[in-house]
């Protein structure tokens, strides 16, 4: 398996989110993971707005409905599936993602 092991799928709660770092073509870069059920999407952790990281405690960055990513400098919204700002002064903007998958039990970046 190449690629970066993240940590377990069951770490993460069912419809949860977290913090980690890792090395990006020669670059360390914060990021976030989010998983929803089986699936899980990673993000780089910088708004399109302004570039600050999006959470406001480490490693939670979901609204309380948990159904949004939350940038918590200026409120700006963002889709889970596909990081789209949908809501806030960055609206139409994505995320930047980052491929990962899971494989048995554990959460890579591909
Ligand atoms: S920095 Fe994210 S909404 Fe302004």
């Amino acid at each position: 398996m190449s690629g970066v092991r993240l940590c377990a799928l069951d770490d993460l709660d069912e419809n949860d989110s977290a913090a980690f770092s890792a090395d990006i073509e020669g670059v360390n870069t914060a990021l976030m993971v989010i998983r929803q059920l089986e699936n899980v999407y990673a993000y780089v952790n910088s708004c399109p707005h302004i570039g600050t990281p999006l959470d406001f405690m480490p490693g939670q960055f979901l609204t309380l409905e948990k159904d949004l990513i939350l940038c918590s400098t200026h409120g700006a919204l963002f889709r889970i599936e596909d990081g789209e700002c949908v809501h806030g002064p960055c609206i139409g903007k994505h995320l930047k993602p980052l491929a990962c998958s899971v494989h048995d039990g554990d959460v890579w970046l591909d």
